[in-house]
C-alpha cells in the first residue's frame, strides 16, 4: 500500500480523470475527500470508493472558481482528517471557440475554473502543508498548455498558465517539503472527449504516435507516482501522459 493513511483531497472527483485518481488513491490505503460542483455525483462516487476500497471518504460540494469555497473545502477535510497529504487539482471546463468567435464569457469561465480555481486551492490548502512540512501538490494540466490547440485559446491559455504555477509553487514550497508537479494528458477517453465526433477522434488519433486516445487510469497512475514516495526527488516537473502526440 504506498499511500496507507495519507489524506487526499480531489477536484472535480466525482467522474472522468479525478474518480478514476481517486479510485487509484483509495485502492493504495489514503483516504480520499471527493470534491466536485455536482453534489449528487459527488456524494455518489464518495459512497461507491468507500465501499469498494474500504478507506474513510466525504464529498464536499465545491466550485473551485470561488475562493470562499475552496477554503470551505479545505476546512471541513482537516476537520474530518486533521490533514492533508496530497491536493490533485484537477477541475476543469472547456469552452472552445475560434479566437474571433470566442465570447468574453467563454474565456472568462474557462479562466475563473482552470486557472483561479487552482490557485484558490492551493492558496486554501497550503497554510496545513506549510506547518506540516510535507505535503504533494498534483495539478492536471494539458498537451494543450505545452503545444497549443486551435480552438481553445481560453483552454490553453489556462493550462499554460498552470504549468508556470506548479513551478513557482515547487519553488516556494521546496523548502517544506512540499512538492509541486503537473501532469500534461492528451487526449483521454472522458466526458470532455465525448464531444468529439468520431471523426474528430479519428483525425486526433492520427497525430499520436501510440494511435489512440489515452484512458482516464493512465493519468491517474501518473498521479499515483506524484502522491507516493517514489517520486520523492522530484518537484516543478511535468510530465506528458499524451501516447507521444507532444515530445
Ligand atoms: N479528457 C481529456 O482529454 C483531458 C486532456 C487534458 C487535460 N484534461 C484535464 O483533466 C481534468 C479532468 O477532465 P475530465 O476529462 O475528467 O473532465 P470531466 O468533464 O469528465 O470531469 C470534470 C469534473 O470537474 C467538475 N467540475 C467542473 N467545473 C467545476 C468547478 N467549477 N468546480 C469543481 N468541479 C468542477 C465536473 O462536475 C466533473 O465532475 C481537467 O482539468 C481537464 O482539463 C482532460
Amino acid at each position: 500500500m504506498r499511500l496507507q493513511g495519507k489524506v487526499a483531497v480531489i477536484t472535480g472527483s466525482a467522474q472522468g480523470i479525478g474518480k478514476s485518481i481517486a479510485e487509484t488513491f483509495a485502492s493504495e490505503g489514503a483516504n480520499i475527500v471527493i470534491s466536485d460542483i455536482n453534489a449528487e455525483a459527488a456524494l455518489k462516487t464518495a459512497e461507491e470508493i468507500k465501499i469498494k476500497y474500504n478507506v474513510e471518504t466525504m464529498s464536499v460540494v465545491c466550485n473551485v472558481a470561488k475562493l470562499e469555497e475552496c477554503e470551505t473545502l479545505i476546512k471541513a477535510a482537516l476537520d474530518k482528517f486533521s490533514k492533508i497529504d496530497i491536493l490533485t487539482n484537477n477541475a476543469g471546463i472547456t469552452k472552445d471557440n475560434l479566437v474571433l468567435a470566442m465570447t468574453e464569457a467563454q474565456w472568462d469561465a474557462v479562466i475563473a475554473v482552470n486557472l483561479k480555481g487552482v490557485f484558490n486551492c492551493i492558496k486554501a490548502a497550503s497554510r496545513s502543508m506549510l506547518k506540516a512540512r510535507q505535503g504533494r501538490i498534483i495539478n492536471i494540466a494539458s498537451v494543450a498548455g505545452q503545444m497549443g490547440n486551435a480552438g481553445q485559446i481560453n483552454y490553453s491559455a489556462t493550462k499554460g498558465g498552470v504549468i508556470a504555477m506548479t513551478k513557482t509553487c515547487a519553488r516556494e514550497f521546496a523548502s517544506r517539503n512540499i512538492l509541486v508537479n503537473a501532469i500534461a494528458p492528451g487526449f483521454i477517453r472522458t466526458a470532455m472527449t465525448d464531444k468529439l465526433t468520431q471523426e474528430q477522434k479519428k483525425t486526433i488519433s492520427s497525430t499520436i504516435p501510440l494511435a489512440r486516445l489515452g484512458e482516464a487510469s493512465d493519468i491517474a497512475k501518473a498521479a499515483l507516482f506524484f502522491a507516493s514516495d517514489d517520486s520523492s526527488y522530484i518537484t516543478g516537473h511535468v510530465l506528458a501522459v499524451n501516447g507521444g502526440m507532444y515530445m
